[in-house]
């Protein structure tokens, strides 16, 4: 039996807590949406070479046609318009615009962007560019990838070039998407690109993703000529206990030093912590000055939400050896992951006192349900409803309890390629037939229409 929804009902009145510039936004990444993976002179990335792994996605899928938004991107930002939206986040592929990951500039690949860029700013919706979601080059990855430091001054050189072609018009800069994911789960738990199984490999890696971050951070704000704002974009979750027992507590300490504490301490300038440093036994490749670049200072903090972590001591299991279980009764998505709002509040409000940003943005959050077209051509997904209005309400208690939440961008815009998941776990506000293409605004994508509508007129009436 699954408990009812909490978030069934939901009225949205709290959402008077945003202020009136809000940001209302959806997002995609560019391997999970682009397709088109050897146009224009893109180079495979180390997700092209994952993909075609025995085993490695779920049906053997790949990102090689997606969504087809390379060549209907035009069509996709009409469907923004429809939503309403004020910004779309998506990513640049490396692969296009440095298909060798380092030397020439490919001027095809960057003009995709460019040309999306502009038609965005025509529809009046603010473009939110990450520079890295995942897509190394595989030229990159040949050379050693994220463990060479090399990657990260590659990265950087990268950055400027994008900076530099779209910098007049953009202004929203985030420098990775989930560093924790290329690390922890690319080179630990070999479930993402490039598929490694490595302690030391994943520690390397995630010290020049975060060196990367700190130099791209500066390249941007070098080669911008409109003043940017430049944030970097970390998954987050709570670290509980399973139960009271000492060891499970220490091991929720564990999980959240691996989970939280190892990607937000060092981008503030607190260096590495101790007892993760410990933990992992793993020498960093610390050359002078670094550290400071890695916490080069930031116009804001994004945020992804999807669940809490309840763990209890695993003694035997990998670092940082805490289990995740699965809390009886919970609401699950169709990624197994638990529907719990009061996380994102939680989060919101940590990082906000413990880290003092000066903006912070929900950069993702959204959920996968098995979604089915009606009779009448229509997809009703009240759970995805639910999910949305539930951690809405969410953000808005973070901002009552004072988190300077700037926006929201729900992930995702269209359903898409779900890395290992493949085609079958679809997150989009609009859905996606893979066959024809055809895209359908699902229920929740009118309900979010709908909320952002409603805050926007308050706005104004308020002004
Ligand atoms: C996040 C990723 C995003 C998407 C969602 C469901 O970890 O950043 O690309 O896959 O999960």
């Amino acid at each position: 039996m699954t408990a009812p929804h909490p978030a069934e009902g939901h009225s949205m009145d709290e959402l008077t807590a945003f202020g009136p510039d809000f940001v209302w936004g959806t997002a995609t990444s560019a391997y999970q949406v682009e397709g088109a993976v050897d146009e224009d002179g893109r180079l495979p990335s180390i997700w092209d070479t994952f993909a075609r792994t025995p085993g490695a996605v779920d049906n053997g899928h790949t990102g090689e046609t997606a969504c087809d938004h390379y060549h209907r991107w035009s069509e996709d930002i009409g469907l923004m318009r429809r939503l309403g939206t004020d910004a779309y986040r998506f990513s640049v592929a490396w692969p296009r615009v440095v298909p060798k990951g380092e030397g020439q500039v490919n001027a095809p690949g960057l003009a995709f962007y460019d040309r999306l860029v502009d038609a965005l700013l025509d529809a009046g919706i603010t473009p939110h560019v990450t520079l890295y979601h995942w897509d190394l080059p595989q030229a990159s990855q040949d050379r050693g990838g994220w463990q060479e430091r090399e990657t990260a001054e590659r990265f950087a050189e990268y950055a400027f070039a994008v900076a530099r072609a779209l910098g007049d018009r953009v202004t929203d800069w985030a420098t990775l998407n989930e560093p924790l994911c290329s690390a922890w789960i690319g080179h630990l738990e070999g479930r993402m690109a490039p598929g490694l199984t490595d302690l030391t490999a994943a520690v390397r890696a995630s010290y020049h993703l975060h060196l990367g971050h700190g130099l791209a951070t500066q390249a941007v704000r070098a080669a911008a000529t409109a003043p940017p704002s430049v944030g970097i974009v970390n998954n987050l979750s709570p670290c509980e206990a399973a139960s009271d027992r000492e060891e499970d507590i220490a091991a929720a300490h564990r999980a959240d030093g691996h989970t939280n504490r190892w990607w937000l301490d060092p981008i503030h300038g607190r260096g590495y912590p101790q007892d993760m440093l410990e933990l992992y036994g793993v020498d960093l490749p610390v050359r002078p000055g670094d550290l400071d670049v890695i916490a080069t200072a930031l116009d804001w903090l994004g945020l992804n939400y999807y669940f809490r972590n309840v763990v209890e001591n695993d003694p035997d299991g990998p670092v940082p050896h805490a289990r995740s279980i699965d809390v009886p009764g919970a609401h699950r998505t169709a990624m197994g992951w638990e529907v719990h709002a009061a996380g994102l509040e939680e989060m919101l409000v940590r990082v906000a006192r413990e880290y003092r940003p000066e903006r912070i943005l929900v950069t993702e959050n959204g959920s996968a349900y098995p979604d089915t077209v009606g009779p009448d051509g229509r997809i009703h997904d009240p759970e995805r409803t639910a999910y949305l209005e539930a951690h809405l309400a969410a953000c808005a208690a973070a901002v009552e309890r004072g988190a300077p939440l700037a926006g929201y961008f729900a992930w995702s815009l269209l359903d898409n390629f779900e890395w290992a998941y493949g085609y079958d776990k679809r997150f989009g506000l609009v859905h996606v037939d893979y066959a024809t293409q055809k895209r359908t605004i699902k229920g929740s994508g009118h309900r979010y229409a709908e909320i952002v509508r409603a805050h926007r007129s308050r706005a104004e009436r308020a002004a």
